[in-house]
């Protein structure tokens, strides 16, 4: 096909697109094509209002009241019930809070508490998860004496054994987009007597996670990216209802307390994910998530993955007419089923031709050692954003 040709696919597929219009919730910039929705989420309508409304109103008239007269202090399990609706969880399992890495060593702390012993004292990490996963899962494994283990996600099921108190990976490659079998390897890890804790950053907010139907026992995730909630937006803790009541988390502050106005002596925990919570909400940044996730209440999460997934073969149709020739080569799964919400562009070049791309107002970024990544959010991204890119990326050969 000419690339005439897929330019003029893609005004017929956008004609045809029913999340076209959900753009029109979207605040972007007109001289640039976003495909970092897994890196910062842009700035929609509603988080601007949300945010506006709590600085213009909230914290300018309403003050300290507002703690106690406004949604402030319930705002962080708000958030989360969003959250969990978007990742299959049930209400009241999600909180909202921290960053993805204090997230993480919450419910990983949680999880050897609940589960290590003498003999079950191994913890088993992803090899290839984000770096800020291993660094934290090896402290968590030092602090609670376990041995820090690791390899491939592929390799997980033939590692569970008797000594295996947590296993911890993400759902979706930060690098592939490759999606890893949460159903299954949750299944294997429990039949081992191991808990799960999974990494839901490239996966929440572009494909349905299903957490609650995989038996998943704890999860986070990042609010910044595919959740749109703005840069260092905070992050999310999901915890299985039948272990909330059952564990611990490291950092038991006042906001965790099942009584923080009664400034009791003692820690006690909150009655379910609230105890996961530990200072002061952030409430401004909570306020841009709580309003950017307004738009997925109108599209459901079915729907952004179906989306999504039109969007990535569209672009790996352009990629083997018009690209595959010349240097380039996929990074990512070919079958959809298999693949997430971004693709992985591979080539020798790639450092530099990411930055002639956003000179030229695509906007892509570069992973080492040869990685473009490009994220296709289908609320945003029209087709037509694609085959302007693979024409962009064709012209540059
Ligand atoms: C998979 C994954 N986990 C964790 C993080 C880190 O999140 P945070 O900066 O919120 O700690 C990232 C950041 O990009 C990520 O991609």
């Amino acid at each position: 096909m000419s690339l005439s040709s897929y330019f003029a696919q893609a005004e017929t597929l956008d004609s045809a697109n029913p999340l076209a219009v959900a753009r029109l919730l979207f605040d972007l910039p007109n001289d640039q094509r976003y495909f970092l929705g897994n890196s910062l989420g842009p700035l929609t309508h509603a988080a601007r209002e949300a945010v506006s409304q709590a600085v213009d109103s909230e914290w300018k008239t309403g003050l300290v009241r507002t703690w106690h007269d406004g949604d402030w202090f319930d705002l962080a399990t708000e958030t989360g019930n969003r959250i969990a609706h978007i990742i299959g969880a049930p209400s009241d399992s999600v909180i909202a809070g921290d960053s993805t890495s204090i997230a993480l060593f919450k419910v990983l702390s949680a999880a050897a508490q609940k589960n290590a012993t003498t003999t079950r004292n191994v913890l088993l990490c992803d090899i290839n998860n984000f770096p800020t996963d291993r660094y934290v899962a090896r402290s968590v494994a030092d602090l609670f004496h376990l041995k820090y283990e690791e390899c491939a996600v592929s390799e997980m099921a033939t590692r569970f054994n008797e000594n295996i108190a947590v296993v911890t990976a993400s759902m979706i490659d930060f690098r592939s987009a490759e999606i890893h079998d949460v159903a299954s390897i949750t299944a294997t890890a429990h039949a081992a007597g191991a808990l799960t804790v999974w990494d839901l950053a490239h996966a929440a907010g572009i494909i349905p996670c299903d957490v609650e139907r995989h038996h998943v026992d704890f999860a986070v995730g990042c609010g910044y990216k595919y959740m749109n909630g703005g840069p260092g937006a905070p992050a999310f803790m999901y915890v299985a209802p039948h272990l909330v009541e059952e564990v611990e988390q490291p950092i038991p502050g006042w906001f965790g307390h099942d009584a923080p106005f009664a400034f009791e002596y003692t820690y006690r925990p909150a009655q379910g994910i609230l105890r996961f919570a530990s200072g002061t909400t952030n409430i401004l940044s909570m306020k841009a998530l709580h309003g950017a996730l307004e738009v997925f209440e109108q599209f459901p999460i079915s729907a952004i993955r179906a989306g999504s997934i039109a969007l990535g073969d569209f672009f790996i149709a352009g990629f083997d007419e018009h690209l595959s020739a010349s240097g380039f080569s996929l990074g990512s799964p070919r079958n959809s089923a298999d693949r997430g919400g971004h693709i992985a562009l591979l080539h020798d070049r790639a450092e530099a031709l990411t930055a002639e791309l956003i000179g030229d107002g695509f906007i892509v970024d570069f992973r080492p050692p040869n990685v473009i990544r490009i994220a296709l959010s289908p609320l945003f991204l029209h087709f037509n954003d694609i085959a302007a890119l693979i024409g962009r990326l064709h012209g540059a050969l």
